[in-house]
């Protein structure tokens, strides 16, 4: 990839095992993707230390600071601005955003889901998917619209259940396949890859090459 760096804001509320994959493959690694911010609705997230420990600037914008949802989100897209951000990233982060950030960011703030969407949206993917006796779920990358887990998909990937599975032992295949799938859809949309249909403005289309690359 040549060009400019392309810069991610990564929003956490808890252990960032994702974003610390973020770190190790790209923003480490040799493609010109960076992690410029880190950003946290809670104090004591441990996202935030990795962040700090990988020298990369962590903030916390706490709720009760705010008067209302928007009032939030707006102060979080105005960091996330300032830092020069390309590309939000949702990852573990448990609050529902707000048109007050996705306005400032169209079709730049995507999501990740322990579950094969449109399937067990929510704050409890893989329990519900466990309780309910599915026997494939999975992990979903997608943009964020106003819904709740809704908006278009970017890449899924399934994950077999096994008939003993537990919450621990499924969630840690589910976390091995986010790791992976995760960095790789933030690396089709760096490469300018990722695009809506013209005729179905849900759908997401790729394109086999980034339109700045020779066939
Ligand atoms: C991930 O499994 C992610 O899919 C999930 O939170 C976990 C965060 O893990 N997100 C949701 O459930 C969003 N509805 P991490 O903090 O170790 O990256």
């Amino acid at each position: 990839m040549t060009g400019p760096i392309f810069r991610l804001g990564v929003l956490v509320s808890g252990s960032g095992s994702n974003l610390q994959s973020m770190i190790e493959k790209l923003h480490s690694g040799p493609a010109a993707i960076e992690v410029a911010v880190v950003i946290s609705d809670r104090p004591d997230a441990y996202g935030l230390e990795r962040a700090r420990a990988a020298g990369i600037s962590a903030a916390v914008f706490l709720p009760g600071d705010y008067r209302d949802r928007t009032g939030h989100d707006q102060a979080i897209a105005d960091e996330l601005e300032a830092r020069g951000v390309d590309l939000v990233v949702l990852a573990g982060y448990m609050r529902v955003v707000t048109p007050a950030l996705l306005k400032r960011f169209p079709q730049r703030v995507i999501n990740l889901h322990p579950a094969l969407l449109p399937a067990f949206p929510g704050a409890s993917g893989i329990e519900d998917a466990l309780a309910y006796g599915v026997r494939i779920t999975g992990v979903t990358v997608h943009f964020v619209d106003e819904g709740t887990d809704t908006g278009p998909i970017i890449l899924q990937e399934a994950v077999d259940i096994a008939y003993n599975d537990t919450v621990a032992s499924l969630a840690k295949r589910i976390h091995d396949v986010e790791h992976r799938l995760l960095p790789q859809a933030i690396e089709l949309i760096a490469a300018g890859r990722v695009g809506l249909s013209p005729d179905n403005p849900r759908k997401v289309t790729i394109r086999r090459h980034s339109p700045s690359a020779s066939e």
